[in-house]
């Protein structure tokens, strides 16, 4: 079957995103959250600078699929500039879609959008979810650090 247009396009978009993938690296100074897709034993290791609750630098680096890789890069693209809590909603927008399941804000996932094909391809969507589950634990990590910091300063 041949492929559409809109098809090919949003093919290169994503290969495009593996090969040259964005934010691409470590942060200085920033301890990396890593996280393995069960099902392949793929790994991503995800910096996430976070200063008044807001994500001011973000790389990512690992072993992963061209998928996995795409999603990640397509993400770190996404959350850049957001809130923890847009990142979050950003997060949860991107799983429901790759389940399949239709929402007009998956707009504000940017190029992400383009990987709602996922869907059709089950056995991925846990490539594709890797980096967002990634970055749901880092901002978890992170608010559980403050949290503990806030207490020791009461007591
Ligand atoms: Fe391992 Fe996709 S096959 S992350």
């Amino acid at each position: 079957m041949a492929l559409s247009r809109l098809d090919s396009l949003y093919m290169a978009v994503v290969a495009d995103h593996s090969k040259s993938p964005h934010h691409h690296g470590s942060l200085d100074g920033v301890e990396a959250l890593q996280l393995n897709n069960p099902t392949c034993g793929d790994v991503i290791s995800l910096s996430v600078k976070i200063e008044d609750d807001k994500i001011e630098d973000i790389a990512f680096s690992g072993h992963g699929c061209t998928i996995s890789t795409a999603s990640s890069s397509m993400m770190t693209d996404a959350v850049l500039g957001k809130t923890t809590a847009e990142a979050l909603e950003l997060a949860e927008i991107f799983s429901l879609m790759v389940q399949g399941e239709k929402d007009d804000a998956q707009e504000k996932l940017g190029e992400a959008e383009l990987l709602a094909g996922v869907a059709k391809f089950p056995q991925r969507i846990k490539c594709s979810t890797l980096p967002w589950n990634a970055l749901k634990k880092a901002i978890e990590r992170q608010e559980a650090l403050h949290e503990s910091a806030r207490q020791n300063c009461v007591l």
